[in-house]
């Protein structure tokens, strides 16, 4: 048998001390021809376990009255201490009761000793392997699922939290104008944070919705003809720039049209420019710059904000995830903004990141391809 054959045949760890059952075992695999076995074998429980360690069997054969260890507890000893190899029970007609025990407890099946041929073992070692991956696929998916399940419960809760916060604010503002007499002024004060705070809750279920849309496969592009700079400029004209911050504009002239979901696109370079805008200082430059690549093209916003630390930067695209900084603490958010952002770039088949350094600023950067493939 050459290397390569070596590699794909059924590796089987023989455990059994009584040299005659060895004998009778390694005879059959002899006759074995339509698959390919590889055996290895171990006359004790210990020497079973350290080979285990040193390399990997896709079934074991155990019998379960060895010198260092006797009946059911050999079988408890195996497969805890060698969880990942599926185990056939070797046994005697007078102890089958105690094998098929051991099936219930996790053995993949049992063979009684001196009634087998090779047909028969070919058929139980495969279908034990078989068995066993399924068993582990299936293990894995539940375990996937639980995952998932808890991720919606955490969902829901911070979903309720963000909701709640500005429906507390427009309650509050509505009781103290139902129950107290006010002042016109004071009627202003109140009615303005039921608008804005009603204008945030839009906001955020918006932004829920997106992020609920993309994750769930049902945020649908509609693909146009599209030119980057035009949709920059008028973003700049809907974004509050305040009074002290600059903001440079530098495309190429001969900036190519892409193919890209006008909407979506807008709302990626409004979720980063916010950003951009909430972290400079006034006096401070944002710059939004285009570059053209073969295949795609290359937007970046680069600020003069303090930066994110490197610990953040693999976490800031999550969503609801919001560096405690200065500035977040100061201002709301839901940290939705970017890993909103994310989605839409990736249904375009483009990246985003960011480079940034502590006291550097922060430039964010993504590139969509000039034409679109339907994935
Ligand atoms: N330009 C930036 N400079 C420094 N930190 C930033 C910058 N942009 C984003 N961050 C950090 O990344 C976090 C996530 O940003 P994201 O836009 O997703 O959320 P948000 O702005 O907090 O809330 P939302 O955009 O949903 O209103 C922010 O809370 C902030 O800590
Ligand atoms: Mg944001």
């Amino acid at each position: 048998m050459n290397e390569n054959q070596k590699s794909q045949s059924i590796k089987v760890l023989l455990v059994e001390d009584n040299t005659d059952d060895v004998l009778i075992i390694k005879k059959m695999f002899s006759e074995i021809r339509k698959v390919d076995f590889e055996l290895v074998c171990a006359d004790r429980l210990q020497t079973a376990i350290e080979y285990c360690s040193e390399r990997k069997f896709d079934v074991m054969l155990l019998d379960l009255g060895l010198p260092d260890s006797q009946g059911l507890d050999t079988f408890y000893k195996a497969n805890t201490q060698i969880p990942e190899t599926p185990i056939i029970v070797l046994s005697g007609l007078d102890d089958a009761d105690i094998a098929l025990k051991a099936v219930h407890e996790g053995a993949e099946d049992y063979l009684v000793k001196h009634t087998y041929n090779p047909s028969m073992f070919v058929r139980v070692v495969r279908y034990a392997i078989e068995r066993y991956q399924m068993l582990r696929e299936l293990d894995r998916k539940n375990k996937e699922l639980l995952k998932l399940d808890k991720m919606k419960t955490e969902f829901i809760a911070i979903v309720s939290h963000e909701l709640r916060t500005p429906l507390t604010g427009i309650i509050g503002s509505a009781q103290t104008m139902m129950r107290l007499k006010l002042t016109d002024e004071q009627k202003e004060h109140s009615l303005k944070i039921i608008y804005s705070e009603g204008k945030r809750l839009n906001l955020l279920i918006e932004q829920l919705l997106n992020i609920s849309k993309i994750e769930s496969g049902r945020f649908s592009l509609r693909i146009d003809f599209i030119s980057i700079p035009e949709i920059v400029e008028k973003t700049l004209s809907i974004t509050p720039i305040p009074e002290g911050v600059q903001v440079k504009v530098n495309f190429p002239d001969k900036f190519p049209q892409i193919d890209g979901d006008r909407n979506g696109i807008e709302q990626v370079l409004i979720n980063i420019l916010t950003n951009a805008v909430k972290y400079t200082p006034p006096g401070g430059k944002i710059t939004v710059e285009g570059k053209e690549e073969t295949d795609s093209v290359i937007v970046s916003i680069q600020d003069m904000g303090p930066g994110i630390k490197k610990e953040e930067i693999s976490r800031i695209f999550e969503k609801f995830y919001r560096v405690d900084d200065a500035v977040s603490q100061k201002t709301r958010g839901s940290g939705l903004g970017l890993s909103i952002a994310k989605g839409i770039v990736e249904l375009h088949g483009g990246k985003i990141w960011v480079e940034s350094a502590e006291g550097k600023g922060s430039k964010f950067i993504f590139s969509i391809p000039k034409k679109y493939k339907k994935e």
